[in-house]
């Protein structure tokens, strides 16, 4: 496999989970993730806990379609990488049913023999550190960290246990400010923050998240659209004019 090297400028990255959107990001984005982050933005469910490999697949397949230029990488469902046989096994399932560029892995000290081992069968790997989705069982305990001692240090232990497998790039997640810092400022390997600090080496959003489909985000979430207004006026629009008779007109039908 190609190994992967980004040029010497912020990397910019959002995910994808079907053709249509991947087409429409892929000419502004270094990197494109089919992230499962698929449960809660696409499925509504309350984590990503749920979303099961064949998921995963499904959506990569499509969003494969519409990547053009950018790096995919896929990420690696919950209870899909718990020991080295198994991660190998998906792993390779994902990267030749999806010919994504590489699979992302949540975890720190705790997976690297797991990282390690897939990297050196030549598997192109990112990283995921701090906020660790797939460990979280209810919504409410999405929260930050990085704010005491004890988790400044878990994460900077993470990064140590983690660089040096050969990840080509770090996901850092919902990290304080001073802690992802010192995280940037300590990696070998590009750091991606998402609610991480802006001397991150790139960030990553989640797509619906930064167009507005939801009311509520995160706090690191910017919107750079109202998806949700506009979907909600179109529709009003639409509605009514079926109520008024007003649609279809002469030009939508066939004469
Ligand atoms: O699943 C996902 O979308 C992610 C991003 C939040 C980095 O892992």
């Amino acid at each position: 496999m190609k190994k992967i090297k980004f040029e010497n400028k912020p990397i910019v990255c959002l995910t994808a989970y079907n053709k249509y959107m991947a087409e429409l990001i892929d000419e502004y984005c270094d990197l494109i993730l089919v992230g499962d982050s698929l449960g809660m933005a696409y499925y509504g469910y309350s984590t990503t806990r749920s979303v099961t490999l064949d998921d995963i697949i499904r959506h990569a397949k499509s969003v494969r379609e519409g990547i053009k230029s950018s790096i995919m990488v896929v990420d690696m469902p919950y209870g899909s990488y718990k020991n080295k046989s198994l991660a190998y096994k998906n792993a390779i399932k994902v990267l030749r049913e999806t010919r994504c560029d590489a699979v992302k892995l949540e975890g720190g000290a705790e997976i690297k023999e797991i990282i390690r081992s897939l990297v050196d069968k030549k598997i192109n790997v990112m990283g995921h550190i701090g906020l660790l989705p797939q460990q979280i069982r209810k919504k409410k305990d999405f929260r930050v960290k990085g704010s005491t001692k004890f988790e400044k240090k878990k994460i900077l232990n993470d990064l140590r246990s983690i660089q040096n497998t050969g990840v080509f790039s770090i996901v850092l997640e919902a990290v304080k400010n001073e802690t992802a810092k010192e995280v940037v400022k300590f990696s070998k390997v590009p750091i991606i923050g998402i609610g991480a600090s802006k001397n991150c080496d790139g960030q990553i959003l989640v797509l619906e998240d930064m167009i507005g489909l939801f009311e509520k985000v995160p706090k690191f979430v910017k919107k750079y659209y109202d998806l949700r207004f506009n979907i909600k006026r179109a529709v009003k629009k639409y509605s009514k004019d079926v109520r008024d008779y007003k649609f279809p007109t002469k030009k939508n039908v066939y004469l």
